[in-house]
């Protein structure tokens, strides 16, 4: 691509050139897609995070010229654009303080609780919209800078909402698109937020914005309506300038996310994966039912009921160490934000309160891990679980249940599924569950574990059917055909 990018410079005429940069395809999310590593002679090298969306995307990137902007994960350092994986990575720099007032307040302390059902209260601080907002203008900036004429830009998430509208203003031969992967609140909540106008009209400088599920996309034109006063017809909004002129049309539609489904099939017919997840169980006894909960240690994915009910079924005599072991994976998360450090040490408690009391020599009721790990182990995780728990109490989509079920290629197991996520709109033969009712989860959880096979089997192909069909490359193909023609028709 290298070689691809100094012949289209050259092709450029030199003055242009400088004004515009050279990437036809510019991805931008808050985090680049990749981790840096230190090797052990001390070597600095990136390798490429895990995670759907770069692998949907790494392909498009690397036949349309790309880019991908983000922050690189570090504070108070500049760095230069560099290649890795086929992409062109462009960091953007954020100081200490912009991670604590952009980063960790106004995304994590103010959007992502506001988002998400107010589950852990929001806060609303002046500081933090400022940050937010200069560090949107400098991410918009950088794309700018390195767009081609008539790019198109493919805005990622809620730390981003202002950059269509800054990116408009600045380069209006560009073709935006924004994909929000969290939930977008009915209008109701939406109401609290003391900037809501300006985010309204942030998310409207795109040509296409792209949520999980209806449900969200209509909460989103309703607010579009309610604080704006726009016109919507048909999921299009008629953005108007200053002046009273339509500038362009906005068009609001549901993308429900998916993963690499390719790449889960691939590892869970490895023989070396199917044999760790034999051994998982052995080193848990070899228990008759082995369940298994992986998220992100966050006050939405509704860890605190999962373990309520688990514990409850261990004291009603429903459960028994002997015979089944909870693996729960909570990797560490925003861990300098009050609520997850909070989160945190209710989590410890609970599972140290249930060991103590259920544990025996030979048994431990939960096994707590706090820790990430590679896909491999993910994989070897979901081949030894009889009955996955995903109890979130609100979730965008929710990938791990996508995951579970792509990897249960002799379609066993049981997935255990909240009503909340995004993912129960596309998995409707899970057992749904509404993680606040402690007396419906813990009934579900027994019949998961009781499941008849036959039952189970009927379900689990169902399931992967739909996921099947809708891997993630499709996701990204659909929005980026449905950003394409909607420029069409809009020009003609
Ligand atoms: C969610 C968000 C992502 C975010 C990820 C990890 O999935 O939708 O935008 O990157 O959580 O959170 P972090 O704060 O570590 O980036």
């Amino acid at each position: 691509m290298a070689q691809k990018s100094t012949q289209a410079r050259s092709e450029a005429a030199g003055a242009s050139e400088r004004v515009h940069g050279h990437s036809d395809f510019i991805v931008v999310s808050n985090r680049l897609p990749v981790d840096r590593i230190v090797a052990e002679d001390g070597d600095v090298g990136w390798r490429r995070s895990p995670g759907g969306l770069v692998t949907a995307l790494a392909p498009v990137m690397a036949t349309r010229e790309g880019a991908w902007v983000g922050w690189h994960g570090a504070p108070d350092e500049c760095l230069e654009p560099f290649h890795h994986a086929n992409m062109d990575l462009i960091p953007v720099p954020l100081s200490s303080d912009e991670v604590e007032l952009y980063y960790e307040g106004f995304a994590n302390s103010t959007l992502w609780p506001l988002y998400h059902d107010v589950i852990a209260p929001p806060e609303f601080h002046r500081t933090w919209w400022d940050s937010y907002r200069k560090v949107n203008k400098r991410f918009a900036e950088a794309v700018a800078t390195a767009a081609a004429k008539e790019a198109t830009v493919w805005v990622q998430d809620y730390q981003l909402q202002l950059v269509p509208r800054y990116l408009r203003q600045m380069r209006p031969d560009l073709r935006i698109g924004f994909f929000n992967h969290i939930p977008f609140p009915p209008p109701e909540i939406f109401a609290q937020l003391p900037w809501r106008q300006a985010i309204i009209n942030g998310l409207l400088g795109a040509d296409l914005i792209g949520f999980q599920r209806p449900n969200d996309t209509a909460n989103f034109l309703r607010s579009a309506r309610r604080f704006l006063g726009a016109s919507v017809k048909a999921k299009q909004v008629h953005v108007t300038d200053s002046g009273g002129t339509i500038s362009h049309i906005a068009r609001a539609e549901p993308f429900p996310i998916s993963i690499d489904v390719g790449e889960i099939q691939e590892l869970a017919a490895r023989p070396d994966i199917i044999a760790r997840s034999k051994q998982i169980r052995e080193d848990l006894g070899n228990p008759k039912t082995v369940l298994l909960g992986v998220d992100r240690l966050d006050y939405t994915k509704g860890i605190t009921h999962r373990l309520k009910a688990y514990g409850e079924l261990l004291h009603d005599g429903v459960i028994k160490v002997e015979d089944a072991a909870l693996i729960q994976v909570a990797s560490p998360s925003r861990e300098r934000v009050e609520t997850y450090r909070l989160l945190r040490e209710e989590v410890d408690g609970m599972v140290g309160r249930i060991n103590g009391q259920f544990d025996t020599i030979q048994n431990t009721a939960v096994r707590y891990l706090h820790h990430s790990y590679p896909v491999e182990e993910m994989v070897a995780l979901y081949l030894a679980a009889d009955v996955m728990l995903v109890t979130a109490l609100r979730d965008g989509m929710n990938l791990v249940a996508k995951e579970y079920v792509a990897a249960r290629s002799r379609n066993t197991g049981a997935l255990v599924l909240s009503e909340f996520t995004g993912a129960a709109d596309q998995l409707r033969q899970a057992l749904l569950v509404n993680p606040h009712d402690i007396d419906g989860l813990k009934a579900t959880i027994t019949r998961a574990i009781n499941l008849p096979p036959v039952e189970s089997s009927r379900r689990m192909r169902a399931m992967r059917r739909q996921i099947l069909a809708h891997d993630v490359q499709r996701w990204s193909s659909e929005f980026l055909t449905t950003l394409q023609n909607k420029a069409v028709r809009d020009d003609g």
